[in-house]
């Protein structure tokens, strides 16, 4: 009972102490310089060009004689970016929609806006920003009444009509008003000024998507639709160029918006407390509406419009496997502006079933001039396509196949126009990779999944786990080196080449071992500058000795988190939708000069996992539903970061779908799916930019956290794909036993899969203390961790090492 007490009162000191970590973060904020403003232009640019225009009736753009009244309080009190480590940066400023539209030369209803900004300022309506996990999801609107609507519509010839949203890590959104749902008070509002107003187009400040059901209500009432997402500091501003104009619009949906939350795939399987089965599969969004459900999109993945419009005419080739398309793209407006083209492909349907569509390739012009074309050369190889047979159906299990039949190509502006550009027919099955089966669903948890058999909806059984893993992981331990005792090297000499990796791990001691794969111990650790996430590598004085420096991590997606003024970035979701890889790479790569001069070496970014549903509380830090957009988009991170000498650590990984209960939930899903969706965006970006750190999810997948995950650690991530970077938990982990070695527990189990440091270190809920620590308990012991296991984190971790800016400082 008193350890229970103790322990009780330790977590829930150590969860203020978190909390003042956000609450100095919170408060420093809006004061400061940025390092270097070379990435102001970048972020603006970056925001602007993921905006999309979902509608537009001759509303937009704002004409230089047009004086527009804004309505919504949000266009003051701007949401910037959502909440939690992916979004609390102490940003040097935000421009906020109206201050954006002013400076940027629109006239806007100025008694209107006294009238908001004198409600706004009031004490009791003055925003809360509320606290960890805590934070508002949307401000009460200011109640509008009609005289001043009319008045406004007298004085005004549009109207702006701003909706904000707001969600953040550890909560979800709610399918509440608020949140998912349109407040009373928007709702008036809407009513109020469409009543008035001829020219109405409605702004969405929102990280994720939410309801658009209402949409339909106004018809042509509603003249313009933009989704702003959040934009960053230069929100404002990059909003203001797109209702200008100054920017055409060129964002697309990186998600399919359904009619309704209950049309979703995901809605009967979504934040439950202790699992979710993931019944739809493979059939994430658009994959699922495209297949099955059609009628049920109100915009589809990838649409997007502009203020011109553009002819794209597309020709293709395939020879083997190879898919080369040309596509030619032709401004045939009147205006400057930017197009994405995208590829999809139709697999035959096999035994396997497929979705309709699949994203295979995109790409986006430059600034075409009206008549102006530009020619697009995208490539794809089928085989990444592949379907992955988990039940062995095809008479090939645990196999990549391309079915025999017909391949058919699309091109267009989106899924829904994409036409059929060639057909290509395969005679044979072909098999491209054969694979061991890894994370099936656990016979005790099998459910059914949705299966496409011709065309309609059918539910199986979902095949379950055949393998033993025990044999798998005690063949394929590590050798060891055996120990020397300190020799004196020290890690340059690794890196000069004076002596091997093995030489030089040979000579740490078990303890040593223990504390290379364990950070430092708490958040804004004492080595790294104040507000860091936390330190790894030298955390010790007898590691720094021989030359191993503590690499320095910082949150995250939307910036860097540190009680330091750094750049705040559009959020995840915003980037994606520019499916612009180049502009995302060069806004990570003046990050990376933020991350110089503050000694920061490692961003926890980017965030990748798929947006399963609309509800999951970080869908703002993530970019999509479709893994080829997600793993190009976090390739583009990751490339922008490491070239210009840092680390990036891409995260959740895998299946952190959902903020309920994140920590003790169990995704339980096909391997299939897992193969095909939410995976497969960390393997594209693995292979494309080989980041120099992952990090684990918090959530379990089919019954094992990920953080003691060996087949998803060693045998997919470093086996299948290579990677020859470091793995480390998110913040903290769960104590557990091995299924297959019960003598093992916590620190052991986690090293045994190759999830080589534990972040930010202790054992502690919030990492505080070292006490329960497991490594070394069964040393020495009959399948207990060996020494060569050992060896083999501490090299991953010290690989990294070397790779990181932080040895700069061992250099100097
Ligand atoms: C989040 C991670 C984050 C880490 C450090 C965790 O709560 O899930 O995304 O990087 O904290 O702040």
């Amino acid at each position: 009972m008193g350890r229970l007490l103790n322990r009780m009162i330790r977590y829930i000191l150590a969860k203020l102490d978190k909390n003042d970590l956000e609450q100095e973060l919170i408060e420093g904020a809006l004061g400061g310089q940025l390092v270097s403003e070379a990435i102001v232009p970048l972020a603006r640019r970056a925001a602007a060009e993921g905006i999309v225009l979902l509608k537009n009736n001759n509303v937009l753009p704002i004409q230089s004689t047009d004086n527009a009244a804004v309505f919504g309080r949000t266009a003051i009190n701007y949401f910037a970016v959502g909440y939690g480590s992916g979004g609390n940066v102490q940003k040097p400023y935000v421009i906020n929609i109206v201050d954006g539209l002013i400076e940027n030369g629109v006239s806007v209803n100025r008694e209107l806006l006294d009238a908001y900004t004198q409600w706004t300022s009031k004490s009791k309506n003055v925003p809360d920003e509320g606290f960890w996990g805590h934070w508002p999801m949307n401000f009460p609107e200011m109640p509008l009444n009609e005289q001043l609507v009319r008045k406004a519509a007298a004085q005004s010839d549009l109207a702006l009509v701003i909706i904000g949203r707001a969600a953040g890590e550890d909560r979800e959104n709610k399918l509440k008003q608020g949140s998912y749902y349109l407040t009373d008070a928007e709702r008036r509002m809407l009513n109020l000024v469409t009543a008035e107003f001829r020219r109405v187009a409605v702004v969405m400040d929102c990280g994720n998507v939410i309801d658009m059901g209402w949409t339909a209500d106004y018809g042509d009432k509603l003249g313009a639709i933009v989704y702003a997402w959040q934009g960053g500091m230069e929100g404002g501003n990059a909003l203001a160029d797109v209702l200008t104009g100054s920017v055409n619009p060129c964002g697309k949906l990186s998600d399919t918006i359904a009619v309704s939350y209950e049309a979703l795939p995901s809605a009967a399987n979504f934040g439950k407390k202790e699992f979710n089965n993931y019944a739809e599969d493979i059939y994430v969004g658009y994959r699922y509406f495209e297949t099955f459900a059609s009628d049920e999109v109100l915009y589809p993945f990838g649409f997007g419009l502009s203020y011109t419009s553009f002819e794209i005419q597309a020709s293709g080739t395939v020879s083997g496997t190879k898919v080369e398309v040309s596509v030619i793209v032709q401004n045939t407006g009147k205006l400057a502006g930017k197009e994405v083209a995208q590829v999809y492909v139709s697999l035959p349907q096999g035994v396997l079933g497929k979705p309709e569509k699949v994203l295979a390739a995109f790409g986006k012009t430059e600034e075409l001039q009206p008549g102006e074309t530009q020619e697009l050369n995208l490539s794809f190889d089928l085989c990444d396509f592949a379907s992955y047979d988990d039940s062995g159906i095809t008479g090939h299990k645990s196999a990549y196949l391309l079915e025999k039949g017909q391949y058919r190509i699309y091109v267009g502006s989106d899924v829904r126009a994409a036409r059929e550009i060639l057909s290509h027919t395969l005679d044979e099955t072909l098999v491209t990779r054969q694979r061991s089966e890894v994370m099936a669903v656990k016979p005790e948890a099998v459910f059914q999944r949705l299966v496409n058999r011709g065309g309609k909806a059918v539910y199986e059984d979902v095949p379950i786990a055949t393998t033993d893993l025990k044999n798998i992981i005690l063949q394929n331990l590590p050798q060891k080196t055996s120990f020397t005792g300190d020799t004196g090297l020290k890690l340059l000499d690794v890196k000069n080449g004076t002596c091997t990796m093995e030489q030089f791990v040979a000579q740490l001691r078990p303890d040593e071992l223990d504390d290379l794969c364990h950070g430092e111990g708490k958040m804004s650790s004492k080595l790294g500058t104040p507000g860091n996430a936390g330190a790894l590598g030298g955390v010790t004085k007898s590691l720094r000795e021989k030359g191993i420096p503590p690499a320095i991590t910082a949150d995250g997606p939307a910036g860097i988190r540190l009680k330091r003024t750094c750049s705040l970035l559009p959020c995840g979701t915003a980037l994606a939708c520019t499916f612009d890889t180049e502009l995302v790479a060069q806004v990570y790569a003046a990050v990376a000069e933020e991350m110089k001069h503050y000694g920061v070496h490692m961003l926890l970014a980017p965030g990748l996992n798929i947006h399963r549903d609309p509800l999951c509380g970080r869908n703002f830090e993530y970019f999509s539903e479709d893994p080829l957009l997600s793993g190009k988009m976090a390739a583009a991170v990751v490339g922008g970061l490491q070239k210009a000498g840092l680390s990036a650590c891409p995260k959740h990984f895998a299946c952190n779908n959902q903020e309920t209960n994140r920590n003790k939930n169990d995704s339980r899903v096909s391997e299939r799916a897992l193969r095909e969706i939410y995976l497969k965006g960390f393997e594209i970006m693995v292979k494309e930019s080989a980041p120099h750190a992952v990090m684990t999810s918090y959530n379990k997948i089919n019954g094992v956290w990920s953080h003691y995950n060996y087949e998803l650690a060693t045998m997919v991530l470093r086996g299948e794909w290579g990677f020859e970077g470091l793995a480390i938990t998110d913040w903290w982990m769960q104590k557990a036993l091995s299924p297959e070695f019960p003598s093992l527990e916590n620190d052991a189990c986690r090293v045994r899969a190759q999830v080589d440091v534990l972040m930010p270190g202790g054992d502690g809920p919030f990492g505080d203390t070292k006490v329960g620590r497991k490594l070394l308990d069964t040393y020495g012991k009959p399948e207990g961790i060996t020494l060569g296991e050992m060896q083999r984190t501490a090299a991953n971790v010290l690989r990294h090492v070397l790779l990181s800016a932080a040895m700069g400082k061992t250099e100097a």
